[in-house]
């Protein structure tokens, strides 16, 4: 039996959780992060977890505050599952680009998501992680630290041999596949058996180099001059969780400026930024009745004074901004397929975007299907793959190296 504690620092929104949020904000509030707490026992795995919030001031504070926070939570759940004292392998998902400098090495490239915490760029996140545990006399020793994508092609590929991607649409959004190491130019590591690695693509930041303006619009530019990372994720900006509410509202927002929407009357609460939030979009899509009630409800909060013309705009823009999002996912994907080159390949999926957007998974379907005829593809929900995958990874390790 191997047992691995896991910190899981993915940014998934946890339902329960985001309706608790209070409804009108300056900016997108807090994050969460995950612990679980992983056995595997003849091929099963078995896990426990608890879900933490993570207030934006911890996430805009000092780095220093940010890993306590994450020891403290790792020191509260080790002792809830009676594991105090014991001496646990961890492994750490990390949810943002990282220069990977080892199993268990990675420095923090730039901060994405709404986190801006100071003292990480640059830094070695395990090392800031285990002075942290050393400070709050947690013990674990952190075996290996795995973008989210890593987790969910290792959780997927355990479970279906046939997985070569690992894709997040949660919070953020990325991507990563196998690829042969003659593929890989800047590959300077070790050459032999098996001849591949994992390519993480960091997508998210795919048109920071301007390739993407031709198709970004004012709405997604207007969403940009709001956000802590200006110029920067532009891809993500355009397909995850965390945007597509406020690129919602910007457009909502023209529409009735113009008097286009609510008879000219632009209520306060719809100018505050990101106060559309991306599940008012999934709630929005997930009411098939004619009426709209669920539309009407939300902007009912929004101080929306209403028509039945209205409420079928507003679903025609929620529809429409999730369904380029999910035709710039299918598109990022399928050059990756077109990349690899086979003809059947699983695609492991995580995240919340994914997971609670009624239309997402058949509108990649579709498009998928459009795009890539030549290749049969299959998507497969991961839940928790990210943390499950860093977790079998930590615990490979552990065996590999008997420690
Ligand atoms: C980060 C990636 C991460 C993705 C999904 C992006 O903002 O840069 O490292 O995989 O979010 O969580």
């Amino acid at each position: 039996m191997a047992q691995v504690i896991l910190s899981n620092f993915t940014l998934f929104a946890d339902e329960k959780e985001i309706q608790k949020w209070r409804l009108f904000c300056t900016r997108p509030r807090g994050s969460n992060f995950r612990v679980l707490l992983v056995k595997l026992r003849d091929g099963n795995v078995e896990m426990k977890s608890k879900v933490y919030k993570i207030a934006t001031e911890i996430m805009t504070g000092t780095g220093e505050n940010l890993f306590n926070y994450i020891a403290d939570c790792l020191a509260e759940f080790k002792k809830e599952q009676g594991l105090e004292g014991k001496d646990l392998p961890l492994g750490f998902t990390f949810s943002f680009p990282c220069r990977q400098n080892g199993l268990n090495s990675a420095s923090l490239v730039t901060w994405t998501k709404g986190f801006s915490a100071t003292g990480v760029v640059d830094q070695d996140v395990a090392k800031l992680l285990s002075e942290a545990c050393k400070r709050r006399n947690v013990n674990l020793d952190i075996i290996a630290v795995v973008n989210d994508t890593t987790g969910t092609l290792m959780s997927c590929a355990h479970a279906d041999s046939n997985c070569y991607v690992g894709l997040i649409i949660g919070t953020g959004t990325n991507a990563c596949y196998m690829e042969a190491l003659d593929e890989v130019e800047l590959w300077n590591g070790d050459k032999g058996e098996p001849k591949q690695t994992i390519i993480n693509m960091e997508w998210g930041a795919f048109g920071d180099d301007g390739s993407i303006e031709d198709i970004r619009t004012d709405f997604d530019r207007e969403l940009d001059k709001i956000t802590l990372n200006q110029g920067k994720q532009l891809y993500e900006k355009m397909i995850s969780g965390m945007y597509l509410g406020e690129i919602s509202r910007q457009a909502i927002l023209k529409l009735a400026k113009e008097k286009l929407l609510f008879n000219g009357v632009v209520s306060a609460e719809l100018q505050k930024p990101w106060a559309f939030e991306s599940k008012f979009l999934t709630d929005i899509e997930k009411d098939v009745s004619t009426d709209g009630l669920v539309c009407r409800e939300i902007l009912r909060q929004l101080n929306c004074r209403d028509t039945m013309e209205d409420v079928t705009v507003v679903r025609a823009i929620c529809s429409a901004v999730s369904t380029r999002a999910a035709k710039l996912v299918t598109a990022g994907l399928a050059a990756v397929i077109k990349k690899m080159g086979r003809k059947t390949l699983t695609i492991g999926v995580d995240g919340s975007l994914y997971k609670y957007h009624p239309r997402f998974h058949p509108l990649m379907d579709t498009f998928t299907r459009e795009l890539v005829p030549e290749a049969r593809v299959k998507y497969m929900l991961s839940e928790d793959g990210s943390g499950k995958g860093a977790a079998l990874i930590a615990a490979v390790a552990v065996r590999l190296t008997g420690k």
